[in-house]
């Protein structure tokens, strides 16, 4: 770990939480990746192809934004965590349906579920980089909040 010149206003032990707190929005947003692809792939019924492209919509703008974070702890001069078995026992996302039939709503509860989980990393994260004067990882995650909020609101739309 080396603490750059860009970061240097901001508390070397705070940083070190910040990117710890950010490699596990890291791996509960691997959860949720893993969560939308099995739906994507496994979802039936009626609304098949709705819930098929939005799980795709959604692990889409997900892969992308994993890799903002990772990267965001290497700004912050340290190593991003990384690997389905090191994200696995980081996230505390939980497997949704197995590869099996399953009702549409229950795909859509798991993936809901997941979203939720992200967002308390995220919100966790923010708090921490908000304390500290991190200003560009908040701003990173409220942005993602706000995502995953909007996601939220579309799944619970469906199930109602
Ligand atoms: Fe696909």
């Amino acid at each position: 770990m080396s603490i750059t010149k860009s970061t240097e206003n901001i508390d070397a032990t705070a940083i070190t939480a910040i990117a710890s707190h950010l490699n596990h929005v890291v791996a509960e947003s691997y959860g949720l990746l893993g969560q939308l692809h099995l739906a994507h792939w496994n979802v039936e019924g009626t609304d098949f192809l709705t819930l098929h492209q939005m799980f795709q919509t959604q692990y889409e703008e997900l892969f992308v934004a994993i890799d903002d974070i990772a990267e965001r702890v290497r700004a912050l001069g340290h190593y991003a965590e990384g690997g389905l078995k090191k994200l696995a026992e980081m996230s505390t996302v939980p497997e949704g349906p197995s590869a099996a039939a399953a009702p549409a709503k229950d795909w859509v509860s798991s993936v809901l579920l997941a979203h939720e989980i992200v967002i308390a990393a995220a919100h966790k994260a923010r708090v921490i980089a908000a304390e500290a004067g991190d200003a560009e990882t908040e701003d990173l995650l409220i942005g993602r909040i706000s995502t995953h909020q909007k996601a939220v609101w579309f799944l619970n739309s469906y199930l109602k």
